[in-house]
């Protein structure tokens, strides 16, 4: 994987322009620090903004440049070609918002309200988590393209909206995308008294197997109906104790994950465009399987906020009291990273490192049996997505 990213970077640096010589090239400030005493002869930064700057380069630099990084710094890329200063600056503001969302404190993530968060985590019960994933599992398939992918949608929304049925306060939504059938779901709690700032929890709804998608059986039973049914959970255990929040909090369903994160970069962007304050966001894809041995919650340190993150490990050991670590994707591997791309602070906490993954998901091997056969491990995950809500709610 890397060496492919490594060679198409240098493919792309080597290309011949046809109109000028010159390139605006965005580059780490770490980067062009090393390089600058070198035979660059250090090119002068046009715009900075967190931590990177735009500089000028011809042709000739940026293959120097790039074969220095590669010797000087042992690693690839670093560095991204484009064709107009303006194209380089926004790129840079848009690299700004995830560095941004990623290092920024958002809260001050105290931990005051365990009066009510412990009989919550009491609540969270196994089978209810288990029954939703069956019952997501049984679909044929949740592709997004697919009929069954927008019933299961539907089902969804239903689920929720019987859950929250006394309740005036709250309502479920589909959110439909004009690209294709299968819709998002959003169910929103008004909060009492600070309704503006909002608490996501989200996970996505969409499932996929096989080259093409949307043919065959695509259960997801772990990738993602454990991550909707855990939330779910959340969901049955607050409206059954009748929790009203402060802040907003809203519960998302996600379309279209499996093909590029497709619902919630639609979702992300809308909420940036109308300035909406969005606090923290959990995500939570897929939390069935138990695959690491010591750690059964494993938190991904990349394309999330890095005082959130930790602000999660308090809370583990806080309310759910299992061991718990860090691992990474390597890239943006859920709906997490479409809010980190906005701006936004998010995190996932995950159910193994990323080193012990469930090779069976994206196949129709995908299933309960095949990943431990009860919702324990995923039981975990609702007590700390419980707290997370309840604590930064209020
Ligand atoms: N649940 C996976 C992401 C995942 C897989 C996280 C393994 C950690 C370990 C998610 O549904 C997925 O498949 N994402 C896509 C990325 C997306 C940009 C299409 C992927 O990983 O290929
Ligand atoms: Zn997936």
């Amino acid at each position: 994987m890397k060496k492919i990213l490594c060679a198409s970077l240098l493919l792309g640096s080597s290309l011949v322009f046809s109109q000028s010589n010159t390139k605006w090239v965005t580059v780490d400030n770490s980067v062009l620090k090393q390089i600058r005493p070198s035979s660059l002869k250090g090119p002068q930064a046009l715009f900075s903004a967190q931590g990177a700057s735009v500089v000028q380069l011809s042709q000739e630099e940026i293959e120097k440049m790039s074969a220095l990084i590669h010797d000087k710094l042992h690693r690839c890329g670093g560095f991204v070609t484009h064709d107009s200063f303006e194209e380089a600056q926004e790129a840079l503001s848009h690299q700004g918002e995830s560095l941004f969302a990623q290092k920024a404190i958002f809260d001050n993530y105290e931990l005051n309200q365990g009066a009510i968060v412990r009989p919550l985590v009491q609540a969270v019960s196994e089978p209810s988590i288990r029954d939703m994933i069956i019952k997501l599992s049984t679909y044929k398939t949740r592709y997004y393209k697919s009929k069954t992918g927008v019933e299961s949608s539907t089902f969804i929304k239903d689920t929720w909206e019987q859950l929250s049925k006394h309740r005036s306060d709250v309502k479920v939504e589909l959110v439909q995308h004009k690209d294709w059938p299968q819709p998002s779901i959003v169910m929103t709690i008004q909060g009492s008294s600070k309704a503006s700032e909002i608490v996501v929890l989200g996970g996505h709804a969409d499932s996929i197997a096989g080259f093409f998608g949307g043919g065959g059986r695509a259960p997801g039973a772990d990738d993602n109906a454990s991550g909707i049914a855990t939330i779910t959970e959340v969901i049955k255990v607050l409206m059954a104790s009748n929790f009203k929040p402060e802040r907003t909090i809203q519960f998302m369903g996600y379309a279209a994950e499996e093909v590029g994160l497709l619902g919630s970069k639609e979702i992300a962007s809308s909420y940036k465009s109308k300035a909406q304050n969005v606090i923290g966001v959990m995500q939570l894809d897929m939390t069935l399987r138990k695959g690491t041995k010591d750690k059964d919650i494993v938190m991904m340190s990349d394309f999330t906020n890095a005082a959130q993150n930790e602000f999660l490990g308090r809370l583990i050991d806080e309310y759910v009291k299992v061991p718990w670590g860090y691992s990474k994707c390597g890239y943006g591997c859920s709906d997490h990273a479409s809010w980190t791309a906005k701006g936004y602070p998010a995190s996932i906490p995950f159910e193994s490192t990323m080193e012990d993954i469930n090779h069976n998901i994206h196949t129709e091997d995908d299933t309960l049996a095949n990943a431990g056969g009860d919702a324990k491990h995923a039981a975990k995950f609702a007590k700390l997505a419980a707290a997370f809500v309840v604590e930064l709610a209020n």
